[in-house]
Formats: C-alpha cells, sequence, structure tokens
C-alpha cells in the first residue's frame, strides 16, 4: 500500500508493476485485497491503463470466469459517458444516490470494478466516486440517531415499480451468516414521493440514513487509467456530480468516461 497521489483523502490503493513495453502491459494484478475491500469497502489501483479487453481479461482470471453478465447491459463489460440527456442513472450530470448494484436480483455481484478512460471536465471536483463502507455507517447510525443493528434490519423500504411491482426490503439483511447491504436511495425516495398517503416515519428514517452517508462517505478520484473495486456486499456507492464540456474544434461535447464490469469472487 503507498501514498495517494491525490488530495481526496483517505483511500487503499496498490500501485501496479508493468513491464518496460507500454504497448504490452502485462499486468501483474492476479488478485484483489478482498480483506481490505470488505473492512473499507473498496480498494484503488492506480495505472491500470485504459485498455477494456485487458480490463476484461483481468478480472475474468481473478474471478476464475465469475463475471456478471447483465441482461439489461447485454453485456459484461459496460462503457458509458456522462450524457447532457440521459434516462440512465449512470449517465446523468445530476449526483446519483447511494446504492447496491442490481439489488433485485436473487444473488446481486459481489464486487463492481470501474475503470476511468476519461475524467470529467472539472476533475477532481466533479466526477468522483463516493463509497460508505458498512462499518462506518453502522457506527455512525448507532452514535447519530442510536439505530441499533437490529432496529436497522427491521425497518424496511419500500420499492414501488411503474410496472406495478412492489418490494419491501431493509437497508441490511444477513445473507450466510453475513451482513449485506441492499439498497437504492433514489428508488426509496422516488417511491415514498409517489405514496398516497404519507410515511412520515420512513421519510425520517430516510433523512437519518442520508445524513450518516453523507458523514461516512470516503470521495474517490480517479484519474484516467486508474481502477476502482468496490464491494457490493459491504458497501454503498454513488457518482458525485459531473459535468460537460463543449470542444469547439471537434463540435462534440466532451465528459467522463468509463467502464465497469461485475463479479464474483
Ligand atoms: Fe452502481
Amino acid at each position: 500500500m503507498v501514498g495517494d497521489k491525490s488530495n481526496c483523502g483517505r483511500e487503499n490503493i496498490t500501485r501496479l508493476q508493468f513491464t518496460s513495453k507500454r504497448a504490452s502491459k502485462s499486468h501483474t494484478l492476479n488478485q484483489i485485497d478482498t480483506q481490505s475491500i470488505r473492512n473499507r469497502g473498496y480498494q484503488i489501483i492506480r495505472d491500470f491503463g485504459v485498455n477494456v479487453t485487458e480490463f476484461e481479461y483481468v478480472f475474468d482470471r481473478i474471478s476464475k470466469g465469475k463475471l456478471y453478465h447483465s441482461e439489461r447491459i447485454g453485456s459484461i463489460c459496460h462503457q458509458y459517458s456522462v450524457e447532457v440527456d440521459s434516462e440512465n442513472f449512470s449517465q446523468q450530470m445530476r449526483t446519483g444516490g447511494f446504492h447496491t448494484d442490481f439489488m433485485f436480483q436473487a444473488t446481486p455481484p459481489e464486487y463492481i470494478a470501474l475503470l476511468c478512460l476519461e475524467t470529467d471536465p472539472r476533475h477532481p471536483f466533479y466526477g468522483r466516486n463516493q463509497i460508505v463502507p458498512m462499518s462506518a455507517l453502522l457506527n455512525r447510525l448507532k452514535t447519530g440517531f442510536d439505530l441499533s443493528i437490529e432496529d436497522i434490519l427491521q425497518h424496511h423500504l419500500p420499492y414501488h415499480f411503474a410496472n406495478g411491482q412492489h418490494f419491501s426490503v431493509p437497508l441490511l439483511h444477513k445473507a450466510n451468516g453475513d451482513f449485506q447491504f441492499k439498497f437504492h436511495q433514489h428508488l426509496v425516495a422516488d417511491s415514498l414521493s409517489q405514496g398516497l398517503k404519507k410515511d412520515r416515519t420512513t421519510e425520517a428514517y430516510l433523512a437519518q440514513l442520508h445524513a450518516a452517508m453523507i458523514d461516512v462517505a470516503e470521495d474517490v478520484c480517479l484519474e484516467s487509467g486508474d481502477l476502482l473495486i468496490v464491494s457490493n456486499y459491504h458497501a454503498l456507492h454513488r457518482r458525485s456530480e459531473c459535468s460537460v464540456s463543449f470542444d469547439d474544434k471537434n463540435n462534440v461535447w466532451q465528459s467522463r468516461k468509463m467502464a465497469s464490469l461485475r463479479f464474483n469472487i
């Protein structure tokens, strides 16, 4: 573990060693620090490079083939940019809510790998990733609002979808003897606002969750070629606000570009 080159605070970083031929980078990344990711919620690997084929290959090796194929995305590796107008949360300029990826799947993916291909035009002030580690959040909910783990396990949150489906899911649940998160802030907030009658108790609870999350969230600034691995079970994540910039020469909008994939170990 080495010091951080950004000024974005406490990070968990590994720097990769490459072979001397830059054109044929041979990654020494054969495993990730699962214990550290369990405890802190994430690991950063600087200077991975922007080769998306290599990205997929390395995580195919690390996960021993347990890469997560998304029906919705239609692939294993998802490349996306922030856009001026998009329906997709990950492509919008506004701040994303803290969430778990694919929380409604029977078994959501255990880890998420995010590779920064191009930084935000206002990097490092815009386009950050923010991570809420489980232990820090549970501690803050207890000290700040006197919410015990038992309280959190019992307080279900509403998820209502346009197709009429309803789910009621607590922030925290127990799976295989271990606590895991399942949460999607925007979806809960939207469900509450659409409810026929006000649910003040859940609104107040959601405000407490948000305050505690903002308090303990760690900011991560990725340079182009940097890689972030996030626990999808023991951390929540979101993206900070992003910006766009118009390139007069080429008549195109420039914005943050990422590649992501999900995997189990
Ligand atoms: Fe996500």
